[in-house]
């Protein structure tokens, strides 16, 4: 019998996890079971820091707001904890103790809400017997065996309006607007907002680009009177000769999410500059993509995700991730989700040793944009 339930935001934040919780604290109390929510994700558990969460109080008013009433962390890996000891920086392995905690606060089921970082820490967990739920959170949609994360439709739907605005602005000025969206190793966003925004380029991760065949573009426009181009490219775009820009390395190098990237809308811009004569600006739209209110879509998806977690839950289904499969409610395995991750080169940038969903070739995305006549590089 289930009793007590905790969930856990760990991550980046992103629009819908409040509607997450919030579906999850009402299927628990329709079903009798009492819900709490750990302070600022896996740190929480860790500290054994917690709260309760009831939809006449704490959990109240969540569909609409953005972020995460509880918090969350990115770089917390409770398999490889960065502390002090002695005055001296050292990893350890602390998910014993935090097991530990669990127990005796009698949670039956702890539920994640997080990427595939955070669900590659929750398929650990399991394998020492706890009982996880994972539910995918990521404006990037990259997780594996995932038809789509919450939060990704509301990512798109703001670069979609900047690329709106950002048209008007080019086509007063006759120039090259470059829009760099996030979405890390894999470029959905880009290519879907792309799509969304009418935007004449699209380089994603997934196609390292040649400059030549974006200016090759871009003449052509010109040549058919046509005095602005809009590019959209993902942070993790890089040229057929080139690398990822890494901003920052963090935990020296650790983990699955130990880069930041950014700043190839920058270079592009420059490039293109050089090499089309035309004045070329970028736009860099950074974490306005993650924040603030959900899309009705991702309230509604978020929703639907809080409900089946706990559905699960209440059906003993533990180990496993919600997911749609042909748009329906449905569950695949954490194992399959985040088996065959490896940790990602900090400084190769390459993607091949992981499962992350990325953009493939014969993904209707694709053909849609190609047919369309939108350049994605290659
Ligand atoms: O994974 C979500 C995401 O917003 C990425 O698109 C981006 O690269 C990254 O997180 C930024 O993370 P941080 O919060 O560490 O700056």
């Amino acid at each position: 019998m289930l009793k007590k339930v905790a969930i856990i935001t760990n991550g980046g934040d992103c629009p819908g996890l409040n509607a997450v919780i919030r579906a999850i604290v009402k299927t628990a109390e329709t079903n009798g079971v009492e819900c709490y929510g750990y302070i600022e994700g896996y740190k929480g558990l860790y500290e054994n820091n917690y709260i309760k969460l009831e939809s006449n109080g704490s959990a109240s008013g969540l569909l609409h707001r953005g972020g995460t009433i509880i918090g969350a962390s990115n770089s917390t890996n409770l398999f490889n904890l960065k502390v002090e000891e002695n005055g001296q920086t050292v990893y350890k392995d602390v998910s014993d103790y935090c097991i530990e905690n669990v127990r005796k606060a009698g949670f039956d089921c702890i539920f994640t809400l997080g990427g595939d970082g955070t669900q590659k820490s929750a398929r650990d967990f399991s394998i020492k017997g706890l009982n996880v739920i994972g539910v995918p959170k990521t404006i990037d949609n990259d997780v594996a065996h995932s038809e789509i994360t919450f939060g990704y439709n509301t990512a798109v739907s703001v670069a979609t309006e900047a690329l709106d605005r950002l048209h008007s602005t080019a086509e007063s000025h006759h120039r090259i607007m470059v829009l760099e969206v996030m979405g890390r190793y894999a470029g959905w966003i880009a290519l879907e907002s792309a799509i969304a925004g009418g935007a004449d380029v699209a380089l994603i991760p997934e196609i390292p680009y040649d400059i030549n065949s974006v200016v090759e573009k871009i003449n052509k426009r010109k040549a058919e009177g046509k005095k602005f181009s809009i590019i959209v490219v993902s942070e993790g775009a890089k040229p057929k000769d080139g690398e990822m820009i890494i901003r920052k390395t963090l935990n020296d190098g650790k983990g699955l999410d130990n880069v930041r990237l950014g700043g190839i809308g920058e270079k592009l811009a420059e490039d293109l500059e050089a090499l089309t004569g035309m004045v070329s600006r970028n736009t860099t739209l950074g974490y306005v993509q993650r924040g603030g209110t959900p899309t009705a879509f991702d309230r509604v998806l978020s929703t639907k995700y809080g409900y089946k977690a706990m559905e699960l839950a209440l059906e003993g289904k533990f180990n496993v991730l919600v997911t749609l499969k042909g748009g329906k409610l449905s569950y695949v395995s954490l194992e399959d989700v985040v088996g065959n991750n490896k940790e990602i080169g900090a400084r190769s940038g390459g993607t091949a040793s992981t499962n992350i969903k990325t953009v493939k070739m014969n993904d209707d995305l694709v053909k849609v944009a190609r047919n369309l006549g939108i350049c994605l590089g290659d």
